[in-house]
Formats: structure tokens, C-alpha cells, sequence
């Protein structure tokens, strides 16, 4: 299955809102957020597509998004997720790293996001790539669980390159 990183486009929202509702179990986007999400001059949506010949309804196996603010260089990994069937094949690792590369684009020097602490997929992915735990958030999250602020320096691209090869 060849799957395609791009941008978000204004079509992708019913597409996007249908991936929310199987990828997370609580906390999820309304369709008006995900809008939002969408149309925002300070974020950066970036999905996973499959291959346009595959028939299956399910066209967009993952998501993340970047929110940026005027003023910092940190960058907030503030959405992110792939669909469950496409899960443990590495297409997480692979959107996180488009994504550190977009915020690196916007001149970020740092990309920071929040985890659940039950998290244990999410948090060893993170762990993995090089965040590092920051913050601890108590009752963070709508059911009461707490977080984990996270973040990680973003080297400028070409020593990540060097940093890739070494
Ligand atoms: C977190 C999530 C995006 C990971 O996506 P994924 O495509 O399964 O991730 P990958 O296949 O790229 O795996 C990357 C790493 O995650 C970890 N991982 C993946 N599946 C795992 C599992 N079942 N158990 C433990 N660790 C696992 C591994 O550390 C793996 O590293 P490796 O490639 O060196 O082995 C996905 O599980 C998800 O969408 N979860 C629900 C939404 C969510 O929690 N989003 C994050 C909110 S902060």
C-alpha cells in the first residue's frame, strides 16, 4: 500500500472528521474544531493518504498538526494520530517526522506537545524520536488523567541530516 504525506486541504474535513472518531477514545475534535484546524493562519495540517486506485472507504490513515505562534520559535505538536488498522507499521514515526520537518520550515527551534500519561504507545514513539518529558500536567485531560508536556530541540535540517547519518 503506497501512502502519500501532504498538506490538509479544505476537502479533507469530512475525511478528517471520520479518522477522529475511530483514532481517539476520548478528547476528540468536534467537525467545527477540525474546520478551524483547517482554515487557521497559524497551523499546519499535514495527512496521510492512500493511493487513489485503493477502493477502501478509509482514505486518510493519519493526521498531525502544527500550531505556531507569532513571537516564539516553539512549535506545538498540538493533534496527532493514525487510524488504528494502520497502526504499528511505522507510518506514526514517518508523519512525525514530516511534521518536525514543516516546523523546522517555519523556523522553529523547538516542538513541544502534551501526552496522555497512560499513553504508552504515544509516550515510547515521543521518547524514541528524542522528546523529552518537561512538565508534568496534572488532571490534564477531560476524564481527570494527567500529561506529560514534552519537547524536543529541532536541529537546523542539515545537521539532522548529519545527525541522521551518524
Ligand atoms: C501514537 C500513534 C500515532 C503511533 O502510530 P503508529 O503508526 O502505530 O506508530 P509507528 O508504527 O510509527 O511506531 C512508532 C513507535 O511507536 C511505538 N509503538 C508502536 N506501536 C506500539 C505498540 N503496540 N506497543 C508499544 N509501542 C509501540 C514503538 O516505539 C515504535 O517505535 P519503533 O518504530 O522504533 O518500533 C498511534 O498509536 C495513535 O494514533 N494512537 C491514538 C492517538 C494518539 O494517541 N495520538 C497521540 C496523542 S499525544
Amino acid at each position: 500500500m503506497t501512502v502519500t504525506l501532504r498538506q490538509a486541504l479544505g476537502h479533507d474535513l469530512d475525511a478528517l472528521y471520520r479518522l477522529e472518531q475511530v483514532a481517539f477514545s476520548g478528547d476528540r475534535f468536534s467537525r467545527r474544531q477540525l474546520w478551524h484546524l483547517l482554515n487557521r493562519a497559524n497551523a499546519l495540517t499535514l495527512v496521510a493518504e492512500r493511493d487513489a486506485e485503493d477502493l477502501s472507504p478509509m482514505r486518510l490513515l493519519g493526521y498531525g498538526t502544527l500550531l505556531f505562534r507569532r513571537g516564539t520559535r516553539r512549535a506545538r505538536l498540538y493533534s496527532f494520530c493514525v487510524h488504528p488498522e494502520a497502526r504499528g507499521t511505522g507510518l506514526g514515526r514517518r508523519l512525525l517526522e514530516a511534521l518536525e520537518a514543516e516546523a523546522r520550515e517555519h523556523d522553529a527551534e523547538v516542538l513541544g506537545l502534551e501526552v496522555r500519561v497512560d499513553n504508552s504507545v504515544a509516550l515510547e514513539l515521543y521518547r524514541r524520536m528524542g522528546f523529552r518529558p518537561e512538565r508534568w500536567l496534572s488532571d490534564y485531560y477531560e476524564d481527570g488523567c494527567a500529561g506529560w508536556q514534552m519537547a524536543k530541540a529541532l536541529l537546523p535540517e542539515k545537521e539532522a541530516a548529519q545527525a541522521d547519518e551518524g
